[in-house]
């Protein structure tokens, strides 16, 4: 059984073939650097980027994999939630491909390509308990099966990636933001600031990053002399120290909710074995260090993709395709891609409002 994935609902075109040993035959991924300057992705640029590179990342990644098309058995794509440009292309891609073979199309959504990657290095059972954290999105989740999930908790305001990429932004290091932030945090006084913890004592599994990005704003403004974030003059150390203290503070927010999860988790699944942490800011090490440290006090077991599969690639779609394809979960020729699509969206709801109140 092989699958051909097509990654394509943000900034990354990527493609890649796995079969069922979970084995990655083939794969190719192009980053489009053409955001960069914009400090964030431009959507119209990003589906333009898409349309001209998918073509070619499929052939690349099927020759990689020294495969003919005809040796594909299906044909899934990213086809929400994202930016819809770069999904339709994607989708289309995947659909054409389908159709000319004469084989099932999978319409995957891209959280469940987040959600279900770590299975595909590690011998993960359902069911797990999953902190998504990418550059859109923020959830704690019960991963119960292939297409089941349980929602315990999500962000109200920004997506952690998105709190990294905005605090980078002030500070002048680029899009994305992530990798910066933790290369200078390691070189910086995680004490030197003291930031906020925001929805601390909200009594369940939310989450917010919003309040923390503006104590971020503040200190810099005070570098300043008109108070604006723009005419800051930060000495290089000072960089580093804000980096570590952002860093820190968001992996401690993250920390916090994730052990209310783990409580509810244990006692609603005491067959659950794993967390797992997934999305583009799972390949940060000191969040994975501290994920570690703090499942193994649970007595649960942590993995994590490896880390180059944290952020988007065609792999997470070629094998979240093949986990639904032996499942007999395949899609119509006319399925529509979705710029909106919860995870958890069939699922009852958790026990109260917002999510869990562990
Ligand atoms: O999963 P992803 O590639 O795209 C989405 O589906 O959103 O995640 C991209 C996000 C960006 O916000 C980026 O800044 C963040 O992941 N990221 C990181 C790191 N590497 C990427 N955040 C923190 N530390 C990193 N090392
Ligand atoms: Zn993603």
């Amino acid at each position: 059984m092989i699958v051909l994935g097509i990654e394509s609902s943000c900034d990354d075109t990527g493609a890649a073939v796995v079969n069922e040993k979970k084995e990655i035959l083939g794969e190719a991924l192009e980053s489009q650097e053409e955001h960069k300057q914009y400090g964030g992705v431009v959507p119209e640029i990003a589906a333009r980027a898409h349309l001209e590179h998918v073509d070619e990342i499929v052939e690349l990644c099927l020759k990689r994999a020294k495969l003919n098309i005809n040796d594909i058995d299906a044909v899934a794509a990213s086809a929400g939630p994202g930016l819809i440009g770069g999904v339709v292309v994607g989708v289309m891609t995947a659909k054409s491909l389908a159709l000319a073979l004469n084989k099932p199309f999978i319409a995957l959504n891209h959280l469940e390509g987040h959600a279900l990657c770590a299975r595909i290095a590690h011998d993960v059972e359902f069911p797990y308990l999953l902190l998504l954290v990418s550059g859109g999105h923020c959830q704690i989740l019960v991963v119960k099966n292939v297409g089941e999930y349980e929602r315990l908790g999500t962000t109200i305001d920004d997506a952690a990636g998105e709190a990294f990429d905005k605090v980078a932004k002030m500070l002048g290091l680029g899009y994305p933001g992530g990798p910066m932030i933790e290369k200078l945090a390691a070189m910086g006084d995680d004490s030197r600031f003291s930031l906020p913890h925001p929805l601390a004592n909200s009594g369940d599994c939310n989450l917010s990053f919003s309040g923390l990005k503006t104590a971020v704003r503040k200190v810099i403004e005070s570098y300043a002399e008109d108070g604006d974030v723009a005419h800051a003059i930060l000495p290089k150390q000072d960089v580093n120290d804000i980096c570590a203290c952002f860093q820190k503070t968001a992996t401690e927010c993250l920390t916090a909710k994730l052990e209310r999860a783990i409580k509810y988790f244990k006692q609603k699944y005491p067959q659950g074995k794993h967390v797992v942490v997934s999305g583009g800011v799972a390949s940060n090490t000191y969040l994975r260090g501290k994920l570690h440290d703090l499942s193994l006090r649970h007595g649960l077991e942590f993995a994590a993709p490896p880390i180059k599969f944290c952020t988007d690639n065609g792999v997470m779609v070629a094998w979240a395709g093949l986990e639904r394809f032996r499942l007999g979960l395949v899609s119509e020729l006319d399925f529509k891609p979705r710029p909106r699509w919860p995870l958890d969206e069939n699922a009852p709801k958790a026990a109260g409002a917002g999510g869990v109140k562990a």
